[in-house]
């Protein structure tokens, strides 16, 4: 079964081609980065409006590089929410009307399934059942995945998510938005000169908590009679340093929670070296072991959305053409609404 999947949730429009017995085709994906940027986030009306712009030129390329014509896609799988409603509203009304055209089924696609699915694109793929952190800009959530669409949340955030504290940490220091692969760079440069606080480390809970740890920051900052490169280098590196340790403990503690011996990391943090390197060895030490998706498809793509559709056709593909966006769809709601 060819899939042609189709995300637009927020600043990225992402294309992909899932063949069921080959694996992925192909992917293409626009970036709004730029475009947001001078406002230092996302602008919404801008978003939908730049997705209308790209969303068929890029299906006719990632079509044409493959010397695939649109006749043989089986089925359109895009991200149906949560996100922002008018981005959402681009993928989803392209890809009902084009499924209709073809006379294919559509199916509607969870935008988090899709980032804790997205180790599953990589030729060493964990089996079920693991547990998944998924580390986004809007979520971070430890994630009990017995199989498809069996998911159950064993802890969240209390406040802020890993992405968007890296995000309001990156913008103190004046890196521009979003800042965590920025950040995260200039922590390459410094060194663990100062002691920050590792929220929520020695509870037996999984549960996160950043916001303290971004105001610990920010009197750090306000402290600093000279905020030159190398003390914001440093800053980086001890953020960085509290927010991986927090990650890695409660990830840890998850797979002895579960008794699972398979832990997957997702979403746009998860491409953050550091946390990467510490959850391999931790994990190693253990005897767990840790999967990640490529760089490129820990943050919004379309792989993971054609990939998700494609792993659960059999239980959500329909026929209607009718569709309705949901931007605050919970992950634990997956099933009662199809
Ligand atoms: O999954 P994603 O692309 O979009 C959401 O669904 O939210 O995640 C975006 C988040 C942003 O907060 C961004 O700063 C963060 O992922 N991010 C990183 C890195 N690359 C992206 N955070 C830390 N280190 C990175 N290398
Ligand atoms: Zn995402």
């Amino acid at each position: 079964m060819l899939v042609l999947g189709i995300e637009s949730s927020c600043d990225e429009t992402g294309i992909a081609l899932y063949d069921t017995e080959k694996g992925l085709l192909g992917h293409t994906l626009h970036s709004q980065v730029k475009l947001h940027s001078f406002y230092g986030g996302v602008v919404p009306e801008l978003a939908s409006r730049d997705h209308i712009k790209y969303i068929i030129p890029l299906i006719d390329q990632l079509l044409k590089d493959n010397s695939i014509s649109i006749n043989l896609i089986d089925s359109i799988a895009y991200t149906a929410g949560p996100g922002l409603s008018g981005a959402l509203l681009v993928g989803s009304s392209l890809a009902e009307a084009l499924a209709y055209s073809l006379n294919i089924p559509s199916i509607p696609v969870h935008h988090l399934e899709g980032h804790l699915l997205a180790p599953m694109l990589e030729d060493d793929k964990p089996s079920f059942p693991f547990v998944a952190l998924l580390v986004s800009g809007g979520h971070t959530q430890l994630i009990d995945v017995k199989g498809i669409g069996q998911y159950k949340i064993l802890g969240d955030t209390l406040d802020d998510a890993a992405g968007e504290a890296f995000d309001k940490t990156a913008k103190l220091l004046g890196l521009g938005y979003p800042g965590g692969s920025a950040l995260s760079e200039l922590a390459d440069k410094g060194n663990a000169k100062y002691d920050l606080p590792r929220p929520l480390f020695h509870t037996h809970g999984l549960d996160f908590s950043f916001s303290g740890l971004k105001t610990a920051v920010l009197t750090l900052v306000k402290k600093q009679p000279n905020l030159t490169l190398a003390v914001k280098a440093n800053i980086a590196f001890s953020f960085q340093e509290s927010i991986t340790d927090v990650l890695v403990k409660k990830s840890i503690q998850a797979l002895k929670q579960t008794s699972y011996n398979n832990i997957v990391i997702s979403g746009g943090v998860g491409a953050n070296k550091k946390l990467r390197e510490k959850l391999i060895t931790q994990s190693k030490s253990e005897n767990f072991r840790a999967y990640f998706p490529k760089l490129e498809f820990c943050t919004d793509n379309g792989a993971m959305i054609a990939l998700a559709g494609a792993l659960r056709a059999h239980l959500s593909s329909k026929n209607d053409y009718k569709f309705s966006v949901q931007p605050r769809w919970k992950l634990s709601e997956i099933e009662s609404n199809f």
